[in-house]
C-alpha cells in the first residue's frame, strides 16, 4: 500500500466494522424469538435512514437518540417480540461485542506503529462504550463523532474530520467501512477505501471502487507492509 509513515492514518468506520451492529439481537435471542433477524434488519436499516433523511432535511437528532427511534419503529413492525425487552437491547448496544478480528487488527497496526482512529455516526458516549467496553482505548489514537459538527455521513464535512485531526491530505487516510456506501463517500473526499465485505454483498457504487476489498480485518495490517 506505498507509505509514508508520518502522514499515514488508519481509519475505521465503528458500527459493523468494529462493532457488530446484530450482536445486541444474539446477546438476546431466545427472548426476540424466530422473528430476531428481521427484527435486527429492520432496526439497522432504519437507524440508517434517520441519520440520511435527516441530514438531507438539514436536521440533526444525536445517533444514540435515533438508535433508540429506529428500535421502537422496528419492535412496532415485528409484534412478535415483546416490548419488554427494550431495554435490555438497548443496554447491550451501547456496550456491542467487537468482531474477534477488530482488536487483533488495531493491535497489529499499532505494533507496525501506525496511527488509528474511528470515524463514526454514533456519539461520543456510545462510542466511548463500545470502545472502552472492547478494551480498544489504548489501539486508538482519536475517536471521532460526527456529532462535532451535526451531520451525518456521507457528507464531505465528516471525512473532513480526519484529515483536519491529522492534519494530512486525503490520499494518506486509508479508510476502512464494511458499509459500502460509506467507502463511497470517503473515495469521494480523496481517501483510500477499503471495503470489509462481512456481509458478502455484491458491489455497488462503481464509480467510487475500493482499492481492496477484504472479507473481514484479519488481513489488513499485512497490507500496511
Ligand atoms: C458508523 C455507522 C455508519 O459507525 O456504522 O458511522
Amino acid at each position: 500500500m506505498g507509505h509514508d509513515m508520518t502522514a499515514r492514518a488508519f481509519v475505521f468506520d465503528a458500527y459493523g466494522t468494529l462493532f457488530d451492529v446484530h450482536a445486541a439481537i444474539a446477546r438476546h435471542r431466545a427472548a426476540c424469538g424466530s422473528d430476531a433477524d428481521r427484527l435486527s434488519d429492520i432496526w439497522r436499516t432504519k437507524q440508517l435512514e434517520y441519520t440520511w433523511t435527516l441530514t438531507l432535511s438539514g436536521q440533526y437528532v444525536d445517533f444514540w437518540t435515533l438508535t433508540e427511534r429506529a428500535l421502537d419503529y422496528s419492535l412496532a413492525r415485528v409484534p412478535s417480540v415483546d416490548k419488554a425487552i427494550k431495554s435490555k437491547l438497548l443496554e447491550a448496544y451501547f456496550a456491542l461485542d467487537a468482531f474477534p478480528d477488530a482488536r487483533v487488527a488495531l493491535q497489529d497496526l499499532k505494533k507496525r506503529g501506525e496511527r488509528t482512529a474511528i470515524l463514526s455516526n454514533g456519539s461520543p458516549k456510545m462510542l466511548q462504550g463500545a470502545v472502552e467496553g472492547s478494551q480498544m482505548t489504548t489501539l486508538l489514537d482519536k475517536v471521532l463523532s460526527v456529532d462535532a459538527i451535526r451531520i451525518y455521513k456521507p457528507r464531505k464535512e465528516v471525512y473532513a474530520m480526519v484529515t483536519q485531526t491529522f492534519g494530512n491530505k486525503p490520499g494518506d487516510v486509508v479508510f476502512v467501512s464494511s458499509n459500502r456506501w460509506d467507502v463511497m463517500g470517503a473515495i469521494a473526499c480523496g481517501f483510500r477505501g477499503v471495503w470489509v465485505n462481512r456481509g458478502k454483498m455484491p458491489d455497488e457504487y462503481f464509480d467510487q471502487r475500493p482499492e481492496i476489498v477484504l472479507p473481514d480485518l484479519t488481513s489488513l495490517p499485512a497490507l500496511a507492509a
